[in-house]
Formats: C-alpha cells, sequence, structure tokens
C-alpha cells in the first residue's frame, strides 16, 4: 500500500480477501443507454441517471473507507458515438464537475482524470486540471475519472517513455521489467485495483485498466448503472470478501502466510 493510501482505519491493499474490503475499486459504468431506451427517453437522460449513480457510488466508498475508486466514464473510442451523444456527455461533464467540485472538495475526495486530456476542449482541459489541483491534498478518497482512456493506449504511451529513455541514454534497455512499465502507467502512485465491477450484463474488461487489472478481482452484474445503489455495492464487497486471492501462489501458501501472520 502506499502513503498516499495510507489513511487511518483502512486496511492494506493487496490483501488476500476472505473477509476484506476492497480499498480499490475499479468500475465500468454500463447500461446507461438501455436504461434510457427500457424508458423510451433518449440516451443523455440515460448518461444523466448515471451520473446520479455515481455520486452514490462515491458516498458508498466514503462511508465504507475505501480509498481509491477509478471510473471508466468515456473510452478512446467513445469518441465514435453519434456527435449529439458525445456533446451531451461532454456538458454533462462540465456541469458534474462545476456543480460538485466543492462538496467532494469538502469531503477529502482527491479528483483526478487519467486518458488522453488533449483530445477534450479547452475548457474541459481547463476544469480537468483546476480540480485536480483543487483536491489534491486530499487523501480520504482517490477518485479517478478515466476519461478518453484506453488501456491499450496507455501501455503504448508507458513504452514510448521507456524508449525515450534508452535513445536519450538515461535507460538501458535490459531495465525494462514489469516495475519499470509499472511505473509509467496511469495511477503508478496508487495500489492496483483489488475490485473490478462491471454493470450492464457484458462480461469484457473493454479496453479498461489492461495492465493494472492483472490481478484484479473481477464481479459482473446484469443491472444496469443508474439502477446501482448502496444494497448493489455491498453484495460485490461481499463477493470479495468471500474470495481467496493467490497471486500466482497455491491455498496452502496463502493459508501458511496467513497463519504466519496470525497474532
Ligand atoms: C456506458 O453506458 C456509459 C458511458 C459511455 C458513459 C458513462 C457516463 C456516466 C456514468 C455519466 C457521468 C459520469 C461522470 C464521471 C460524471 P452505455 O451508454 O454504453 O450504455 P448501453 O450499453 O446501455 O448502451
Amino acid at each position: 500500500m502506499t502513503d498516499a493510501l495510507a489513511a487511518p482505519g483502512t486496511i492494506p491493499s493487496g490483501d488476500r480477501a476472505s473477509g476484506a474490503v476492497p480499498q480499490h475499486i475499479a468500475i465500468i459504468m454500463d447500461g446507461n443507454g438501455r436504461w434510457a431506451q427500457a424508458r423510451h427517453r433518449p440516451r443523455l437522460i440515460g448518461h444523466r441517471a448515471g451520473a446520479r449513480a455515481v455520486k452514490r457510488c462515491v458516498e458508498f466508498c466514503l462511508q465504507r473507507g475505501i480509498g481509491a475508486l477509478t471510473l471508466f466514464a468515456f473510452s478512446s473510442e467513445n469518441w465514435d458515438r453519434p456527435s449529439d451523444e458525445v456533446s451531451g456527455l461532454m456538458r454533462l461533464f462540465i456541469g458534474a464537475l462545476d456543480r460538485e467540485v466543492d462538496e467532494l472538495a469538502r469531503l477529502g475526495v482527491r479528483l483526478r482524470f487519467i486518458g488522453e486530456r488533449e483530445r477534450f476542449p479547452t475548457g474541459i482541459r481547463e476544469r480537468m486540471h483546476s480540480t485536480e489541483i483543487r483536491t489534491a491534498g486530499n487523501a480520504r478518497l482517490h477518485l479517478n475519472i478515466a476519461a478518453s482512456y484506453g488501456g491499450q493506449q496507455d501501455i503504448a504511451r508507458a513504452a514510448r517513455e521507456l524508449a525515450s529513455e534508452v535513445a536519450a541514454g538515461r535507460l538501458q534497455p535490459e531495465q525494462i521489467d514489469a516495475t519499470a512499465l509499472s511505473s509509467r502507467m496511469a495511477l503508478a502512485d496508487l495500489p492496483p485495483p483489488d475490485l473490478f465491477i462491471r454493470t450492464g450484463g457484458e462480461l469484457r474488461i473493454s479496453n479498461f485498466l489492461l495492465w493494472q487489472l492483472a490481478y484484479t478481482e473481477l464481479w459482473f452484474t446484469e443491472v444496469l448503472w443508474p439502477d446501482v445503489d448502496a444494497v448493489l455495492l455491498q453484495s460485490a464487497l461481499d463477493a470479495y470478501a468471500a474470495r481467496e486471492r493467490r497471486f500466482g501462489l497455491t491455498s496452502e501458501q496463502i493459508q501458511a502466510k496467513d497463519g504466519a501472520k496470525a497474532p
């Protein structure tokens, strides 16, 4: 666990679950469109309801002492959606930022954005930047918004940075290993997600944190994102608590380690 997450009362990340609370949750918030469609409403109404679910989710994490929450708000590929949906989502992001940032700052939330920021209009980039500066001193909950984010793009960017260092003579190719790459990935200063949640019934990762999810526990639900509430989130936590995380070891090795750690 990094110092950034070492808040009092939190459980170290990288735990082996069984009874534990995840310290970092990553979520694909899927199903806004279908939620709206089921009500014969435009897709943007679903995204608006999705924004309200984001608020409930943040409140849930704050109540449970979860140290980090990473939300997939907009993928690198989402730019290709119909232009009115993209522009509506942009307006929604700006509105949510303007409305919520004071309260989030007051609650001790640190907001960060990961992804290809240069693709956003200047106004949004400026708001992202000022929000990050404004909340930089907070550590109760790290709220990371993946916007214009792609896991493959994240890995390619990290590889490009390492290649530049090799070209500049600051790094030897043989020094490139998983640790070196990890240190250049988005969210490198946070422990990787313990728990991944995807709503909306699809069983895939969809180019979300590909590198960071290597040992993350995956949990899927048919529930559409706008319908998410504390009860559903608690079911995900309960499922996580019942898992045995082995990180490549055997169950016997894990039990022996846990036994050695017991008081
Ligand atoms: C996926 O559902 C959702 C998105 C592409 C947008 C997510 C945005 C929000 C939850 C709104 C607000 C977010 C923040 C951070 C303020 P979909 O549109 O693919 O749904 P479908 O699969 O039912 O079509």
